[in-house]
């Protein structure tokens, strides 16, 4: 394998998250600053952002709009970001805050905390229950923590989260 900065070398996707950890002072701003310097089409910056801290009313609302079976594991999280995205260009946007999140998610890794974002919740429930403008779309709800123990995870996700990751080697990606 080619080298990789250690930053990204050991991101990955965690469910099991500490549940008696907090955010320290100071990392909640960082890692929507690195989610603010992120490039964008035009420098349009067409990303909102939500933030709650574990059982605060921002986190519960974020919470109960996530699928049950994530719900079980992203309670856990210290922090809930919902990534959001607005103007009249919807697939440039949602690309733009992309970046952004993988900003965020590369910050945290900068503080040895883990990352896990789901795409997969009720994002009309969402906006409603976060009060959202009609023309913020909310995309993605990332997860943040720092890792807890596996073996405190049901069977099931036991199994996913300690299973070896993969990627499509280079040459299946490149395509010429
Ligand atoms: C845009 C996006 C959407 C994702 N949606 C979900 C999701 O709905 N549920 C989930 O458990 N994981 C979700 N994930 C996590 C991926 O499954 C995970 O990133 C992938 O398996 C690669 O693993 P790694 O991040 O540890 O390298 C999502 C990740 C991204 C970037």
């Amino acid at each position: 394998m080619a080298d990789l900065t250690p930053l990204l070398a050991f991101r990955w996707s965690p469910r099991a998250f500490d549940p008696g950890n907090e955010l320290r002072p100071g990392e909640a701003a960082s890692l929507l600053e690195a989610a603010r310097w992120a490039p964008s089409a035009e420098n349009r910056q067409p990303w909102r952002f939500a933030l709650g801290h574990r059982d605060d009313d921002t986190w519960k609302r974020i919470l109960i709009n996530l699928p049950g079976g994530d719900q079980s594991w992203a309670r856990h999280a210290s922090a809930l970001v919902v990534g959001a995205h607005t103007g009249g260009d919807a697939e440039r946007a949602a690309y733009d805050l992309g970046q952004a999140m993988a900003h965020l998610t590369v910050q945290a890794t900068a503080l040895g905390l883990h990352v896990r974002q789901v795409t997969r919740f009720d994002r009309a429930g969402l906006a409603t229950e976060l009060d959202l403008p009609g023309d913020v779309r909310p995309l993605v709800v990332a997860a943040v923590g720092r890792l807890g123990d596996p073996y405190a995870l049901p069977p099931d996700l036991l199994a996913r989260e300690t299973a070896l990751r993969h990627r499509h080697p280079l040459p299946f990606l490149l395509l010429r």
